[in-house]
This record gives structure tokens, C-alpha cells and sequence, in this order.
């Protein structure tokens, strides 16, 4: 993929790792892109650059454009290496005039390169910058998703260029919203939302509102990662705020892996009950479903039912993982409940109950547990158990 001319003197000049799978614990099945930004005016800028393997390809697509020399401003928006890992190849080649970065950017650029030489310009919300017959203002979004993360704003584009937020990781050939089916493109932004920035939504929501509160005409968001949007600018923004608030849908998600298909029959038991209630139910496997699906779907579940049976006085290895996975993302506003078989000590349905209570969801205790093979008897309690966690969800509907 070369570069590619965005709007008039905005150039994409970034990368497309179609084969990358996965992204520390996520995983990331369609690949992603590392999408950087040429903007040519009477000063150049170049905003971010790509992950370290890609640096080649970073130069050949800024030389389409303007040899590298004549670039004046670096400006990184986010130190994780998947942006900056060329930063110091780069700063080599170009030898910018001025490399602009927050405050925790200096601090985190310094910390992961060694370089107290560079040209740092130190930018903090508010302030602008002109090249020329545009110019770019600067909003730090500290934590969202690491300290030094920012947002740039040009305002005579009505462009916001937003780091990692409404990214998606989906490689494509294609560059914009308007090109690619719009469902998958959603799922893609709904999965980068739940794995990478569910924990700071109260943050997202405070972005959203300073976005508003500055008025900020935007015509085009261009994230780091995947398409830019520049049809759906409203409906991504949108998203945002419904998926930050985390509101419960009447979906409950029975999550469990299984050693001798008990865990499972009682798994098939607890969904029936709560479909009989009119809840929609997903059943996931932890053997078949990734950590990085089940968490997309939690982002508006109402309910979370686990399940996993007792080996060697715990729970199964998948579900510890699940249980990890989930209590980093920090998913609010849940019904839980927890389930399981068991042969002589029983403890998994005590194990994930405290994990549950940990992650402070409602905790419908004390779950229900099945001695070795479920009876008949066992599944009709299953049954009512999962009628029971049904109409929990439904009054809070
Ligand atoms: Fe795409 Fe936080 O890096």
C-alpha cells in the first residue's frame, strides 16, 4: 500500500501488517495497520510513525510525497511502540526542527529511547501550532489509553487526528469507513474498544464532553490503526458514548470450559431458564472462544454466568485466564453468577464467586455446583437458577 492522499495535502504514508495476530493477549485475526499522516504546508509535519518493522515502508511512502529531509515537525501522538518504534530512525533521517509530544510524551519518549538531545517541544492542551495556511491544536488524553497519549486537531480541515481512540485493527486495502461493509467495520471498533479501552471509559466520556466543550467541528477522524472515518463521524462518536457508559442489554453470556461435559449440560440448563425469561443468550466455550471475543460481547451484557468444574482444588487454566483478562478491562454494570461441577473438594464455583465479587459486579450467590453428572433434578435447579438471573436482568432493564 503507498501513500495515499487523504484530503488535499494530508497524506496516509503508513503501514499494513496483514499478518500480525496477536496484540499483547489480543487477538487481532484480520491484521491491523499503523497509519501515520504526512500534512505539506509551508512547514511539513509528519504525525507518528509505525512499528519498527516498518520502517521501509514508512520512508518509501513519505518519499511519494517530499523527501523525508524536508519534513520540519515530528509530532507523536502516543509512545506505544507500535507508533514510535521509528521515532529515533527517524529523528536521524529527518533531523526535525521541532519533535512535539506531551509532557508525559517527553517524559515516556525519553524513558523508552535514551534521547535527552532531541528537539522536544513540550505541547499541553490548547496549545496551537501553525504551519502555515493551517495549523493543529493539541488535546492530552492523558490514560487514554497510557499517560502520554494526544489528540491533534486541525482545525481548517475540520480533521481531529485521534491516536489509538475509534481505531479498529482490520487490514485492508481500502482506507476509508465508506469503502469497507459497515457492520464488520463496527464489530472490528466495538472489539478495539472492549479489549484496549474499556478500563477508561469514564475518561472517553470526559474526552467526548471536551470535544463538545471546545467545539470542535469534525468532518474526519484519522486513527493510528485501521480506516479513517469520514461518513460516519457521528455514528463512531456516538458509539463512543454508548459503549463508555456500558448500559446492560437484556443479553446474558454463559462463559465455561468443561472437563467431562458436566459443566456443559449445566451450562445448556442455565441458558434455557434464561431464555425462557425472553433474555438473549450467548453460550461460549473457552476452548472455541477467544478471551478478546467474549470480552466484545461482555461490553453490553447484562449477565455473566461462569462456569468451570474443580480441578486440583481450583478452577481450569482457561478460565483463570478469562478472569484475568477481564478484572484488567474493568467491565461495570453486570449481573454475575457463577456454576460448576465438581468431585470430591469443589471449590471452582467459591473461586470465580470471589473473582466476581472482586470485580464488584452483583454477584448472585452462592451459584449452584453439580456432584460429578448431573441429575434430572440438577438440571431443573440449573434451569430455575438461570430463570432466577433472567429476571434480575430483566428488572434492571
Ligand atoms: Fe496503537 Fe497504544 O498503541
Amino acid at each position: 500500500m503507498q501513500s495515499f492522499e487523504v484530503l488535499k495535502d494530508l497524506y496516509w504514508v503508513g503501514a499494513v501488517d496483514w499478518n500480525i495476530r496477536d496484540f499483547h493477549g489480543y487477538s487481532v485475526p484480520k491484521g491491523t495497520t499503523y497509519n501515520a499522516f504526512l500534512l505539506m504546508d509551508e512547514k511539513v509535519a509528519l504525525f507518528d510513525t509505525v512499528k519498527k518493522p516498518f520502517k521501509d515502508t514508512l520512508i518509501h511512502n513519505i518519499r511519494k510525497v517530499v523527501e523525508p529531509q524536508r519534513i520540519d515537525y515530528l509530532i507523536v501522538n502516543h509512545v506505544e511502540m507500535d507508533h514510535s518504534g521509528c521515532v529515533p530512525e527517524m529523528v536521524d533521517l529527518i533531523r526535525p526542527e521541532k519533535l512535539i509530544c506531551s509532557p508525559m510524551g517527553k517524559k515516556a519518549l525519553i524513558q523508552h529511547y535514551h534521547r535527552e538531545d532531541w528537539p522536544y517541544e513540550v505541547v499541553e492542551t490548547g496549545r496551537n501550532i501553525h504551519l502555515g495556511r493551517r495549523s493543529v491544536q493539541f488535546i492530552e488524553t492523558r490514560m487514554l489509553h497510557w499517560p502520554d497519549s494526544m489528540l491533534s486537531y486541525v482545525p481548517e480541515a475540520r480533521l481531529l487526528i485521534s491516536s489509538d481512540g475509534f481505531g479498529q485493527h482490520w487490514a485492508t486495502s481500502e482506507r476509508f469507513d465508506d469503502q469497507v461493509d459497515l457492520p464488520e467495520l463496527f464489530h472490528h471498533a466495538a472489539r478495539y474498544y472492549a479489549n484496549i479501552l474499556l478500563p477508561y471509559s469514564p475518561l472517553v466520556q470526559k474526552v467526548l464532553a471536551k470535544v463538545k466543550e471546545l467545539g470542535l467541528a469534525i468532518d474526519m477522524i484519522a486513527p493510528d490503526h485501521g480506516l479513517i472515518w469520514r461518513s460516519n463521524v457521528s455514528k463512531i462518536l456516538d458509539s463512543y458514548a454508548t459503549w463508555s457508559l456500558q448500559k446492560p442489554k437484556s443479553k446474558a453470556l454463559l462463559i465455561y470450559d468443561t472437563m467431562w461435559q458436566s459443566t456443559e449440560i449445566m451450562a445448556r440448563s442455565i441458558a434455557k431458564g434464561l431464555m425462557e425469561e425472553g433474555v438473549s443468550v450467548r453460550i461460549l466455550n473457552l476452548k472455541t472462544n477467544h478471551r478478546s471475543d467474549i470480552i466484545t460481547e461482555v461490553l453490553d451484557a447484562g449477565a455473566l454466568i461462569l462456569g468451570s468444574p474443580t480441578l486440583n482444588n481450583g478452577i481450569l487454566p482457561t478460565m483463570a485466564d478469562l478472569l484475568c483478562y477481564m478484572k484488567g478491562l474493568r467491565p461495570v454494570n453486570k449481573i454475575a453468577a457463577a456454576f460448576g461441577s465438581y468431585g470430591w473438594s469443589g471449590e471452582a464455583v467459591k473461586v470465580i464467586n470471589d473473582a466476581l465479587k472482586e470485580m464488584k459486579f452483583d454477584v448472585l450467590e452462592p451459584g449452584i455446583r453439580v456432584h460429578y453428572a448431573p441429575t434430572h433434578d440438577d438440571l431443573q435447579r440449573c434451569l430455575e437458577f438461570g430463570r432466577k438471573i433472567g429476571k434480575a436482568v430483566k428488572e434492571r432493564g
